[in-house]
């Protein structure tokens, strides 16, 4: 795959023209500015084989690759939340919390149902918010969050509304600038097969430098292009 870098400007997140810079071969530039010792996790709210939005969250975890550690949550065997399940935690909920709290960042992609969440993104966010430390706080709390999603004719907006709501209350640290809402169109529902737009690659860019600068990873930040 071919690789160009895409450099952070001196005005900051300003907008996606700023942050992509001249075209620098990410394997030589990039060794000397990423963060190796950082990880983003990736969460997809479809569980779906073949979904869009997990095709679009590996497009999003390619970007972050030339610049920290990416992995996939996986989660489809987590039980319902029920407080009477709670104690003994469940293995696969202390699975995704101990993956939770190992991230310096999470990058959810979404689909959106019925103007909200799909429930099971929510039931992982409810179980994420329990609290597990001795001062009362869950996984969640100061954790850099964005998120992104493909959908209809609503670009994902709501269920981007009902995400916001739902992680501030958690105390995440939400990056809400400008999150990528895909347009689906009928080619992409009947192919299966994401097509992104040029805008679309460069709001998943500008998102990707604005995810790691709340990481902490120095500026100016290095990424791969989205391809
Ligand atoms: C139950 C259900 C409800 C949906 N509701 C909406 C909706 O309110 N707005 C929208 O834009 N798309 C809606 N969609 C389409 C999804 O957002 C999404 O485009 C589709 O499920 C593909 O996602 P995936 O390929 O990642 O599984 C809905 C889909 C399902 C299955």
């Amino acid at each position: 795959m071919e690789s160009k870098a895409v450099e952070m400007g001196k005005g900051g997140a300003g907008g996606g023209a700023e942050v992509r810079g001249a075209a620098v071969d990410a394997e030589t530039r990039g060794a000397a500015a990423c963060a190796a010792e950082k990880s983003v996790l990736m969460v997809v709210g479809s569980l779906r084989a073949r979904s869009l939005n997990r095709q679009l969250a590996e497009r999003a975890a390619a970007v972050l690759r030339g610049c920290v550690r990416v992995s996939f949550l996986e989660y489809a065997d987590l039980p319902h939340m029920n407080q009477d399940v709670e104690v003994p935690v469940p293995e696969p909920v202390q699975r995704v919390r101990d993956a939770v709290e190992a991230a310096d960042g999470l990058w959810i992609v979404t689909p959106e149902y019925n103007h909200g969440l799909p429930g099971v993104l929510k039931n992982l966010l409810d179980w994420l918010s329990r609290p597990v430390y001795a001062d009362g706080t869950s996984v969640m709390r100061g954790k850099p969050v964005t998120y992104s999603g493909a959908a209809g004719s609503s670009q994902a907006r709501y269920a981007f509304a009902s995400l916001w709501t739902t992680l501030d209350f958690m105390g995440a640290d939400v990056i809400d600038v400008m999150p990528t809402g895909v347009l689906l169109d009928r080619r992409a529902y009947s192919t299966d097969r994401l097509v992104l737009a040029e805008r679309d690659r460069e709001s998943l860019e500008l998102q990707a430098n604005l995810l790691l600068m709340h990481m902490g990873v120095p500026r100016p930040l290095v990424c791969r292009s989205v391809t």
